[in-house]
Parts: C-alpha cells; structure tokens; sequence
C-alpha cells in the first residue's frame, strides 16, 4: 500500500505539471492544444466488447441458396452482424471482422437488387440490426476547442462496417417493396431521436450518409414530419443559446432548405416562428461560416414562398448585424445580396431606409472586403434597377459616405470603385447629385469653420491662461522650476488653479459679449 501511495503521488504530481506547462496567464498554449491534436486522429465508441468473444464463421451465400431458405439464412446474417468489434485495436478479431465486412456488403447487394425480399416479419430484425451498430453515445471530442474550420475531424475508426450498415440503411428505405405502414411500428420517434443524435458526429461522410437518410423518413413518414421539424428546432436553440457546438448544423439546414421548398401556402405560423425565432438568431452564431451558405439558403426559400416575410426578415438582419467580425459582416451582405435578388419591389420600398444605411456604412468601413463587398452591389443589373426607382431616397442616404471614402479610403482599389458607383448614381439623378455635393461642400465648409473657430478659442484661453499665470502666482511656480523644484505645496496648487479656471471663466463670458 506504501507503494500503491507513491504511485498516486507521482500520479498527482504528474497532472499537476501537465496543468501549469498547459496554461499560461489562464489560457491553455496554442502549441500544446496542437500537439494533442495530431497525436488521434480517429475516435470510436465501439469499444463495447462483449464478454464472450464471439468468433463469426461464415454462413452460406444467399444467391447460392434456394429462395424457400433464403429467409431464414437473411435473418441470421442480420444477427450475425449484430456483433460488434473494436476498431481501435487494430491487431485483434480479424478473420470476424472481415466476416462481418464480407456479410454487411452481401446485404446491401441483397436489398438493393432483390424484390419481395422485405417481408413483414424481417422489419424487426433489420431495425434491430442497424440500431445496434449505428445508435451509439458518440465519444467525447478528442479535442475540446474542436475548430471545424482548421483542425482535422476524427474520424470514426469503425467505419468499413459502419458505412455498410448505412448503405443498408439507405437502400432499406429505397426499395420499391418497403412499407411505411409497417416500418413505422420501428421506424418511431425514438428511432429518429437517435438518429438526430448522431448529427453531432465529427465524421463528415457520417453526416452525409444521415443526411440523405433523415430525408428519406421525413418523406416517406408523414406522421413523423412534426416530430423531426420540432426536434431539428430544439437542436437548433440548444445550439444557438446553450453549447455554440454541434457538428450537424450545415447537414440539418440542407435538409430543411428543401423541407422549406415544400410547405403549403399561406405558411402556418409554426414555420413563420421557427424562421423568426431560430434561422435569424442563428446569424449570431460563432461558427457561421460553416453553415452560413445553407442558413442564407433556408431564409430565402422563406421568402421566396412569403414575400410578405421580407420586412421582418431583413430587419432581423440588421438587428443582429456584426460590430466587430468582418468576416461575418461579409457574409451578411452576401446574404442581403441574395435576398434582393428575390425582392419584390413593394417589399424593397419598406426596408430600403434602414437597409441602405447599413449599406452605407458598409461602403465606409475601412476593412477594404467590407467597402468590396457592398460595392459589387452595384454590378448587379436587378438591384441598380432597384436602386433607380427609388434614386431620391437612396442617393441621400449614400452620398456622404460615398463622397468621403472618394476622397479618404486607404485602398486605390477601393477608390476606383467608388468613383464607378458614384458616377452610375450621378448617371440616375444628376440634379439631385449636384444639390447634394452642393449641400456636402457647404457642410464641410461650415464644419470647417467651426474648427477653426474652436481652434481660435482655444488660442485665446492659452494666451489668458499665461498672461494670469505670470501675473499672480505663476511667477513663484516659474522660480521653483528653476530651482528644479516641480513640487507645489498641496496647499498651492488647488488655489493657482482655480484661480486660473475663474479668471477664463470671467474672461470668456466676456470674449462671448
Ligand atoms: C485593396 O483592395 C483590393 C480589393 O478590394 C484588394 O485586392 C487589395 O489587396 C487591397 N490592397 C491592399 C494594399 O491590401
Ligand atoms: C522643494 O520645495 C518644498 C516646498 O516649497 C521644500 O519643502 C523642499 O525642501 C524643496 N526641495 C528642494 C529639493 O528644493
Ligand atoms: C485658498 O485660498 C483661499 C483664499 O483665496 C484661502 O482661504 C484658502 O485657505 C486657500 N486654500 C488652501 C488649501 O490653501
């Protein structure tokens, strides 16, 4: 027990300087969250070995087998792939592991170009199959600050038998003889739960396989539809409100873009809710980039369906617009790029104040992608349309803006782009832009003489200010700098002091008569 005692010691002063070479100032070194990065790259939780090693022999062909029997040899080669191995231990149960393998692909061949081969009575033990090997408590991440955008995934170590029970999966739900009527006894609410679940796995050909199978259900299961609508929307809130983490979000967001595609008109107001409640806030994510082209898609199918929808939508927008990430700020303008593709010009006319505030400060902004990227607005033939039809209320809202950045941006490029749309908007109205750079000169004008005026002021009080200081106290203060002495007498100081405020006060009342 002595030695178990120093074994924990050294255990704990193990961890212990792990912890403090990890962290600097509180922050965990970027080069340490690196190395753990490379040193896994695959993960699985496929490690529920059972207790009896099961050795799998191989059970005879289908296809050599005569169809009266086929049936029953079909249901034991589901049970045989029931059995589940460790992937990573890459050394043991290889003859089983390639059994397996070899049976999971005969059953994909099976379904897929077999009919009548999906009676009733196969439905449990093929559900029973597949929710063995694919419903699983996906692991931890191997590594917590997990940035889709530059770190490898892990990838799913069991995947050669994995990724044959979803083509089973698939080609299951795909074939001419399945029954929803039967599978939904199966096919049920927990099933689909899981199956949501699993969205969250690292593996992108994971994702890609559950897409197109979630797709399928929500077709082929119309007593299942609300349920996943509603689901999807609670992953989604979770997401936006409480983890900022889950894998799937790009892959549901695809799925809905075409579920969006088919709803009936007038949209029910839990579809409205859910474009309002979850798809705008979700703008405000951290990790909109991985899914923002699916989430723009999602709110344009919206508005496409519902224009009526737009005013809401873009004044969402620009609620949630970013402050600090111009990279994000790129992509909304991207996304109200596609959005006034669609615009009805009714609808256009209802946000165009906000909205081209926003863009006119976009035009400012001093990052040049920004300035660009609201700039190309103006290569686009339908909103230029857009934009002459209501030149009067837009050009106001653009030109001090625009005329600023002619004369100040940093980036020539930029410049030569301003100077194109200011000659397009010019091209539009040429009366209303002469007033307006009349009335921008004018308030420059005035601006700038409202400087100088300040600058004059200011002068004058510098000069009172020396002409007191040398007449009453700061004739001492000047003897002690001499002497090399800064240090006033507490006593001193307050009194020069306001001495000097009130004699600038009386004065500038005076400068004011
Ligand atoms: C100026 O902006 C253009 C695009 O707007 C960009 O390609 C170029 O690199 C920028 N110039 C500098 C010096 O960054
Ligand atoms: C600086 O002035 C203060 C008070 O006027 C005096 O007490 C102090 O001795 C002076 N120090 C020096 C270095 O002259
Ligand atoms: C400031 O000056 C006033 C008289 O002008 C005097 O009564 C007061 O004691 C002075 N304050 C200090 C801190 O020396």
């Amino acid at each position: 027990s002595v030695l178990q005692l120093i074994a924990l010691c050294s255990v704990c002063i193990k961890m212990s300087a792990i912890s403090a070479t990890e962290k600097v100032d509180g922050f965990t070194r970027k080069s340490m969250r690196k190395a753990q990065k490379q040193r896994k790259s695959q993960g699985s939780s496929q490690f529920r070995t059972q207790s009896s090693l099961v050795e799998l022999s191989p059970l005879p062909h289908l296809k050599d087998t005569p169809s009266t029997e086929q049936q029953v040899l079909f249901v034991q080669k589901l049970q045989q792939c029931c059995v589940l191995f460790d992937f990573l231990d890459s050394v043991t149960d290889l003859k089983s592991k390639e059994v397996k393998r070899a049976t999971l692909n005969e059953l994909v061949d099976y379904v897929s170009t077999n009919r009548g081969v999906l009676v009733d009575s196969a439905y449990p033990d093929i559900i029973h199959m597949i929710s063995t090997n694919l419903f699983r408590t996906l692991p931890p991440s191997e590594n917590p600050d997990f940035d889709p955008e530059e770190d490898e995934p892990s990838l799913e170590a069991a995947w050669p038998h994995i990724q044959l029970v979803y083509e089973f999966l698939l080609r299951f739900l795909e074939n001419p003889d399945f029954q929803p009527s039967t599978a939904k006894r199966y096919i049920d609410q927990k099933f689909v739960l899981q199956l949501l679940d699993l969205f969250d796995s690292e593996d992108p050909r994971e994702r890609d396989f559950l897409k197109t199978i979630l797709h399928r259900i929500y077709g082929k299961f119309l007593g299942l539809r609300a349920f996943i609508r509603k689901q999807i929307n609670n992953i989604f809130l979770r997401f936006i409100y409480e983890t900022e983490h889950f894998n799937g979000v790009a892959e549901l967001l695809e799925i809905l873009g075409s579920i969006i595609n088919g709803f009936a008109l007038p949209l029910k107001a839990e579809h409205k809710q859910f474009l309002m409640k979850v798809l705008i806030p979700m703008h405000t994510t951290r990790g909109l980039a991985l899914f923002h082209a699916q989430l723009a898609y999602c709110v344009v199918q919206f508005l496409e369906k519902d224009s009526t929808l737009t005013e809401p939508v873009v004044r969402g927008l620009l609620k949630f617009w970013p402050k600090t990430c111009s990279q994000k700020e790129v992509m909304f303008l991207g996304e109200i790029e596609e959005i006034l593709d669609i615009i009805e010009p009714t609808q256009f006319k209802k946000i165009q104040e906000p909205l081209f505030k926003q863009i006119s400060k976009c035009v400012a902004s001093p990052h040049f992608q920004v300035a660009e990227r609201s700039l190309y607005f103006w290569n686009n033939e339908y909103i230029l349309s857009l934009i002459e039809e209501n030149i009067d209320k837009i050009l106001p809202l653009m030109f001090g803006s625009l005329y600023r950045i002619s004369k100040e941006h940093w980036n020539q490029t930029i410049v030569a782009l301003v100077y194109n749309v200011l000659k397009t908007l010019m091209e539009m109205n040429g009366k209303l832009f002469d007033e307006l750079t009349a009335s921008y000169k004018a308030d420059r004008q005035r601006e700038k003489k409202k400087e100088q005026e300040r600058e004059d002021l200011w002068e004058k009080l510098e000069a009172l200010k020396l002409q007191d200081v040398s007449n009453s106290r700061g004739l001492q203060i000047a003897q002690n700098n001499n002497n090399n002495n800064n240090s006033l007498t507490n006593a001193e100081e307050p009194n020069t002091s306001a001495a000097i405020t009130d004699s600038v006060n009386s004065q500038t009342f005076n400068c004011a008569k």
